[in-house]
């Protein structure tokens, strides 16, 4: 019997990871480089701003090592790399008038035809370290009309100089990461504490990603042919019960995680509810603005980790459309189990269900471009205990399982899958200590060992893709 899957034989899949959070080898090489200061390196010399007092310039040492990592990244079976370029790596002051580094594109270069000798397809997202300079010139984000031609000069830097070779692009990664945990709570750089600022900072973001993708939709797709969208976090939001309110309080929550984003960029407005709560403080756009978001993202870039469930009652947590986002049930059992890490738990189940939602909302192919569990503390365990990571195993186990479902079962166009991560790096303000790689990292030595979890992940897809 010829056993058919549903993913078909260009899908992609391998590791996803993050410029800043892996690259650095130390202050000196990260000197060396010639890379600019991001608000990254700001915000951690801020006594107390991360956890456990480390520094986004020493983390995995990527930056010497890429060629292991590209290596070992093939020998475990990926077909991808999702990784990002640094904007200060390459315009060290940002601006659209500063100068390129040299380094840095050598570094880039070498390190997509890397991927490319390995059978390794280039998935490259420009955003997410702003240079320091454009913060203290005009306040990075809050300054939309300076902004948006220096990230767009930025962008166009990038097609001219990679696009020969990366057809897959993202203009940005989690812009509500940037907008609310960077504007509104003050936990990322650059630690603001505003209940105003997250919404000028989102709507600049929006603009600036609109501009940058139709530079390249009008301009560099035609001869070079690739496609570029954006990458949003969101996890599922189940109503806590079937009350109406209940249902009503979890797509407000929807709303205000992915509509925030996603509603203008394939709908063409905000979303209702956020008009009405935040009133004037939620910017408005412009017809000019509205034509160049039309159509900006050609496919839907899904970062998604776990699922809550989501309550009316009125909290203050206004980023949450004042829902109450829990893990409990109304039998009082909890919805999965819990990672070191508080806001993740494992539920598997809400991922076919989030794939559903927005591929009914929004009707684009979804690259699945993060998915993934942190287990802390193994960097204190013996290296043979860390890559017995079971847990991280489950959770990809059910992951998997689930979106098998999606693409099979529902029929839905999913088109990747990178797990985050190939290896264990700096999780932002909380620093080396929660480790979500499918990679051992030893921090002293940069010494690097595959964990279970890395040849299920990997022996899955192998197994599922449909051989091209
Ligand atoms: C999503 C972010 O893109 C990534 O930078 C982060 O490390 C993971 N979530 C885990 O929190």
């Amino acid at each position: 019997m010829t056993v058919t899957s549903g993913f078909p034989g260009d899908f992609l899949y391998g590791f996803a990871t993050a410029a800043a959070q892996i690259e650095g080898g130390g202050e000196e090489a990260e000197k060396a480089s010639g890379r600019g200061r991001s608000i990254w390196d700001t915000f951690c010399e801020k006594p107390g701003a991360i956890v456990d007092g480390t520094h986004v310039n020493r983390t995995c040492n990527h930056l010497a090592l890429y060629k292991e990592d590209i290596a070992l990244m093939r020998s475990l079976g990926a077909n991808a790399y999702r990784f990002s370029i640094s904007w200060p790596r390459l315009i060290p002051l940002g601006g659209r008038e500063d100068p390129i580094n040299q380094k840095g594109v050598v570094f880039y270069n070498d390190l997509i035809d890397e991927c490319l000798k390995n059978g390794l397809t280039p998935f490259a997202c420009i955003s997410w370290d702003l240079p320091q300079a454009l913060f203290d010139r005009y306040g990075g984000w809050l300054d939309q009309d300076s902004i948006v031609p220096d990230f767009t000069r930025y962008a166009r830097f990038c097609y001219e100089t990679f696009g020969d070779r990366v057809k897959h692009w993202l203009t940005f990664n989690e812009p509500w990461c940037v907008a609310v945990l960077g504007h509104g709570q003050g936990a990322f750089a650059p630690g603001h504490k505003s209940n105003i600022e997250p919404w000028i900072v989102a709507h600049s973001v929006l603009i600036a990603h609109a501009h940058a993708a139709k530079l390249y939709i009008n301009h560099f797709k035609p001869t070079q042919g690739g496609s570029i969208g954006i990458t949003l976090n969101g996890d599922w939001a189940e109503p806590f019960d079937d009350t109406p309110e209940n249902i009503k309080a979890a797509q407000r929550k929807m709303d205000f995680a992915v509509g925030w984003f996603a509603d203008p960029i394939y709908l063409g407005r905000y979303p209702q509810s956020m008009i009405d709560i935040l009133g004037d403080r939620l910017p408005k756009f412009t017809v000019e603005e509205l034509a160049v978001l039309k159509d900006s993202s050609e496919f839907y870039g899904c970062n998604t980790y776990t699922t809550n469930t989501i309550k009316a009652t009125r909290s203050d947590d206004e980023f949450a459309g004042f829902t109450t986002m829990a893990f409990d049930r109304p039998d009082g059992s909890v919805i999965g189990p819990r990672s070191a890490l508080g806001w993740l738990r494992d539920v598997p189940w809400g991922l076919r269900k989030l794939l559903n939602y927005l591929a009914a909302r929004y009707q684009k192919p979804i690259y699945m471009t993060e998915n993934g569990w942190c287990i802390g503390g193994e960097g204190s365990l013996r290296v043979q205990d860390a890559t017995d990571d079971d847990g991280r195993v489950q959770f990809y186990q059910g992951y998997t399982q689930s979106l098998k479902e999606a693409v099979e079962i529902d029929r839905l166009d999913i088109r990747s899958y990178f797990g985050w991560s190939f290896i264990d790096n700096f999780e932002w303000a909380s620093g080396l200590g929660p480790r979500f790689g499918s990679v051992h990292c030893n921090y002293e030595t940069f010494e690097r060992t595959p964990k279970d979890s890395a040849y299920f992940l990997m022996d899955f897809f192998k197994k599922n893709v449909a051989r091209s």
